[in-house]
């Protein structure tokens, strides 16, 4: 796989619209009773904020021929002085996603080791993010990583 990982910029906020369309068609495909499809989460406004911001950076996989073909949306998070919480500094990964053309090539390893480098040197205690239980590929590929489980959602869905 040749290509480069960096940060997220204005002009890449088309290859991420195409990028986040991807995964929310996977959450739609496997939950269409909670999720909308088509659909992106951030409009091409938000995510130009979202990419200007220091503390939700963004990191996109160019491929060979320019395009963006990956993207890692990160969010510094940090609860301060609450009654239960300590204040540990939390890298969390808000979205993940590598073009369905590339996937199997170590793209989305490449983008992760990326945002681990970047967790380290900036200090962050953990890296956290969110599964869902209809993403099962997607599961297989953090605990590939080394991600391991810190709390699991549950659901009971009621007769109607
Ligand atoms: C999940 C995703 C980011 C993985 O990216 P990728 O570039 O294909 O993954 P890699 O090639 O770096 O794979 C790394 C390891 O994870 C495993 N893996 C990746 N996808 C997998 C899948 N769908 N099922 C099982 N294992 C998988 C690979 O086999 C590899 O294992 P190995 O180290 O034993 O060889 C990509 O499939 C994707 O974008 N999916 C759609 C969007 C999505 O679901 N995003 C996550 C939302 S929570």
């Amino acid at each position: 796989m040749s290509g480069i990982v960096r940060r997220a910029n204005e002009n890449d906020i088309e290859g991420i619209l195409k990028l986040l369309v991807q995964v929310d068609m996977v959450h739609h495909n496997g939950r269409p009773d909670i999720f909308k499809g088509p659909a992106t989460k951030y409009n091409a406004v938000e995510l130009k904020k979202i990419v200007e911001d220091d503390t939700t950076p963004v990191f996109v996989y160019q491929d060979e021929d320019g395009t963006v073909a990956g993207h890692a949306f990160c969010v510094h998070k940090q609860v301060v002085g609450d009654s239960v919480l300590t204040d540990i500094r939390t890298l969390y990964i808000d979205d993940i996603c590598v073009d369905e053309k590339h996937r199997g090539k170590r793209v989305g390893s490449r983008l992760f080791e990326e945002v681990k480098d970047y967790a380290q040197k900036n200090g962050f205690y953990n890296i956290t993010l969110n599964v869902w239980s209809c993403n099962p590929g997607a599961k297989e590929f953090y605990e590939k990583l080394g991600l391991v489980p810190q709390k699991i959602g549950m659901e009971m869905l009621l007769e109607r």
